[in-house]
C-alpha cells in the first residue's frame, strides 16, 4: 500500500517537472492551408493529447500510436533520441480553428499557442492602365475585397514604393479596403498596389500602366508665346525709332526755320551763328572761273573750322563740299 503511494507520487512529481515545450506560439496562417505545432518533452511521456479551442482532436499513446478524429488532425513522430517530439499538422485550416492549440503531456503542464486565420482577397486597380497628357494630375485607385484581418497596402511606382491612405470597411469578418494615389502624370509608369497580411509571405499585387502623351497643344502654346514675344518687342523698337526719327527731323526743321527767320530780321548773317548762311542752292561759281560743275554752299556744318574761315575770309565767298 505505502509503496503505491510513493510510486505513484514519484510519478506525479517526475511528470510535473518534465519540460514541455510548444513551437510556436503564434502562427498565422491563410485559410485552407496547413498548420503545424510542435510539442517536445525530456522524457517519454505514456501520453500527448492536441486540442484547438478545447476540443481534443489528437491522442497519441505510445504503446499504440496516433488516435485523430478526422484526418484533417494528423501528428507525425519527430521523436530523437533523449528528446520525445511530435509534430501536429491541421490541414485544410478554418476559420473556426482560428484561437487556441494546446499540447498536454501526461504529468506535465498544459501549454497553449495561438492561431490566427487569415484570409487572402483580391486586389484591383481601378480603371486598369490609363493614358494621360503631361502634366495632368491624377488618382489611381487601389481596392482589397475580402481580407482578414484589415489588410497592410501600400503603392509602387517605377519600383519606389511610396504610403498610403487605407480606408476599410468590413462585410461579415472579411475587410474591403482601398487607397488612393494622386500623382502628376510625368512620364510612362509603372503603378503597382501591393497588399498583404502576416500570413502571407509575398504581398498580392496588380499592376497597371500610365501612359503619358506629350502635351503638344502646351508646345504649340509655348511657341505661339514665344513668336507673339519677339513680334511685339520687334514692333515696339520700331515704334520708339519711328518716333525718335520724327522727332529729330521736327526738332531740326523747326531750328531751321528759326534760322530762316532770324535773317529775314536782321538783314545780314548772323556772325554768332554760322547757321546764319544757309544753304543757298545750287550755284556755279564764277568767281574763279571755274565753269564745270557746281557746289553747294553750305555751311551746315558746326565745325570750327567753318567758323575760323568765315571770321578770316569774311561772309562772301566761301564753299564747302558736302556729299549728300
Ligand atoms: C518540428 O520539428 C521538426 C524536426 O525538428 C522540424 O522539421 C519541423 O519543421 C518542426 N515544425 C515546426 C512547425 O516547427
Ligand atoms: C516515434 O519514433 C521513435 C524514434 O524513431 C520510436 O522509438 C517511437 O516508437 C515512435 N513512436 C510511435 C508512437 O510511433
Ligand atoms: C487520422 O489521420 C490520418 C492521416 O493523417 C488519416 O488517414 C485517418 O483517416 C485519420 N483518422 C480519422 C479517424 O479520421
Ligand atoms: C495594361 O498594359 C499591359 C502592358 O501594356 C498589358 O500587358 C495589360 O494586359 C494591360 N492591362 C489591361 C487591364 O488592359
Ligand atoms: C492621410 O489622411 C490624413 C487624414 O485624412 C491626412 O492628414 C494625411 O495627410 C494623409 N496622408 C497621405 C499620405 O495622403
Ligand atoms: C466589398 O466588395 C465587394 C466587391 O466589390 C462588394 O460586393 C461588397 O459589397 C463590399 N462590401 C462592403 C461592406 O462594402
Amino acid at each position: 500500500m505505502d509503496i503505491f503511494r510513493l510510486g505513484l507520487f514519484l510519478l506525479i512529481t517526475m511528470g510535473v517537472s518534465a519540460e514541455v515545450q510548444l513551437q510556436p506560439l503564434n502562427a498565422a496562417v491563410l485559410r485552407g492551408s496547413k498548420a503545424r505545432f510542435n510539442c517536445s518533452t525530456t522524457l517519454t511521456p505514456s501520453v500527448m493529447t492536441w486540442s484547438v479551442n478545447g476540443l481534443l482532436v489528437v491522442t497519441i499513446i505510445e504503446a499504440s500510436g496516433v488516435l485523430n478524429i478526422t484526418d484533417r488532425f494528423s501528428a507525425t513522430n519527430f521523436t530523437t533520441p533523449g528528446n520525445y517530439k511530435w509534430e501536429f499538422i491541421i490541414s485544410n485550416v478554418q476559420r473556426n480553428d482560428a484561437g487556441e492549440v494546446a499540447c498536454q503531456v501526461m504529468g506535465g503542464e498544459r501549454q497553449i499557442a495561438t492561431l490566427s486565420v487569415q484570409e487572402r482577397g483580391s486586389v484591383e486597380i481601378v480603371g486598369g492602365n490609363q493614358t494621360k497628357t503631361e502634366g495632368d494630375q491624377m488618382e489611381f485607385q487601389c481596392r482589397a475585397v475580402g481580407w482578414f484581418p484589415e489588410p497592410s497596402m501600400s503603392w509602387s511606382v517605377n519600383g519606389v514604393e511610396t504610403s498610403c491612405n487605407r480606408s476599410s470597411v468590413t462585410q461579415g469578418s472579411l475587410f474591403n479596403s482601398s487607397c488612393t494615389l494622386t500623382v502628376t502624370a510625368i512620364k510612362t509608369s509603372s503603378v503597382q498596389c501591393l497588399v498583404t497580411v502576416p500570413a502571407l509571405n509575398t504581398p498580392e499585387s496588380n499592376t497597371v500602366f500610365l501612359t503619358v502623351n506629350k502635351n503638344t497643344k502646351r508646345d504649340q502654346t509655348v511657341l505661339i508665346a514665344v513668336t507673339v514675344a519677339f513680334s511685339v518687342a520687334a514692333l515696339l523698337f520700331l515704334i520708339i525709332y519711328g518716333i525718335v526719327f520724327l522727332c529729330r527731323r521736327r526738332r531740326t526743321k523747326k531750328l531751321s526755320y528759326l534760322e530762316e527767320f532770324r535773317r529775314a530780321r536782321d538783314g545780314t548773317p548772323a556772325t554768332q551763328n554760322v547757321r546764319g548762311r544757309d544753304n543757298q542752292g545750287y550755284n556755279t561759281d564764277e568767281h574763279d572761273g571755274h565753269t564745270n560743275g557746281g557746289v553747294w554752299f553750305t555751311n551746315f556744318s558746326n565745325n570750327n573750322q567753318v567758323l575760323d574761315d568765315f571770321f578770316e575770309d569774311g561772309p562772301m565767298k566761301h564753299r564747302h563740299m558736302t556729299i549728300v
